[in-house]
């Protein structure tokens, strides 16, 4: 059966679903999205993604064309109607479809609306187990990367290095410290065991798992520092990992090439991805 995905209030094949060329989508990388993961036919963590989906718009003065109740029922519908168990849910949304190419906001322009599911086993990806080697890229990015724009073209340069390198993520470096993942948030474990990740500002996008990570740690008791941190620390910690809608909790186990700690996914990094299952796993909706 073909894939359906949804483009603004119909569900279709996905051969089907187009948009114009005029959309400044398309034209200006003017729109935002968001990825929330499916676990047994279920959301995770999806009221963060969509309170970050209505930050986000509210940043770039953007309508969404419909209720955050109707976003959330679509989502629930293309799931059914895709017959997904687990993966991923896309969406979305962009200042719609003008007459022609003006920069400036369209007047009575409806925002267009577009969401699509994939199929990924997420609990069981293999690099669960041997985790991921990162590469280092200058972090190129404009400075409001707490927004989810859709403008994504430093990111595809960033994971296309990692790629050629053979690598699953890149991590972007400013000012001598890790911003984040090309597509995740970045974290270290330090020899006296401190979880560390930089703090949400304008520099980082504010990761729905990072965020429900943190919080599950301080439960247990964990040490958190919020702060940016360096290669050479990373390169010196116990443990390094990524956190992502699309990856969960997930080891780093070299970066550039050299390996962190002993080259293996370490038993906190295991910890924390397992409570974060287990999480997931409950509070589904
Ligand atoms: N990426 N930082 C960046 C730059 C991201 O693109 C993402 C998510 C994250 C992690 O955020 P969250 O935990 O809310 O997924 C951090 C999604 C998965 C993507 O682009 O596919």
């Amino acid at each position: 059966m073909e894939q359906i995905a949804y483009v603004n209030g119909s569900f279709v094949p996905m051969s089907e679903a187009k948009v114009s060329i005029l959309d400044r989508g398309f034209l200006f990388a003017d729109g935002i999205y968001e990825v929330a993961a499916v676990l047994d036919g279920k959301l995770i963590d999806n009221a963060s993604h969509l309170a970050r989906l209505e930050r986000s718009v509210g940043e770039i003065s953007l309508a969404l064309p419909e209720t955050i109740e109707r976003i959330q029922e679509i989502q629930r519908e293309l799931i059914a109607r895709n017959n997904l168990a687990s993966g991923l849910v896309y969406l979305e949304v962009t200042r719609g479809a003008d007459k022609g190419r003006d920069f400036a906001f369209p007047k009575g322009v409806k925002p267009t609306l577009v969401m699509f599911t994939s199929v990924k086993d997420i609990v069981n990806a293999p690099s669960a187990k041997t985790g991921i080697g990162v590469v280092t890229v200058p972090d190129i990015r404009w400075t409001r990367r707490d927004i989810k724009s859709v403008a994504l073209l430093a990111q595809v340069l960033a994971k296309q290095a990692a790629a050629e390198a053979g690598a699953g993520e890149a991590w972007m470096i400013e000012d001598g410290k890790v911003t984040e993942g090309g597509s995740s948030s970045a974290f270290i474990l330090t020899q006296d065991d401190v979880i560390v990740t930089r703090q949400n500002s304008s520099a980082i996008l504010p990761g729905c798992t990072r965020k429900a990570v943190v919080a599950l740690a301080e439960e247990r008791q964990l040490r958190v520092e919020e702060r940016p941190f360096t290669i050479a620390e990373a390169l010196a910690a116990k443990e390094a990992f990524v956190t992502s809608a699309s990856l969960f909790v997930q080891a780093v186990v070299s970066i550039d090439g050299k390996t962190v700690a002993n080259g293996k996914p370490g038993p906190m990094t295991a910890r924390l991805r397992e409570i974060y299952v287990e999480f997931a796993k409950q509070t589904a909706t």
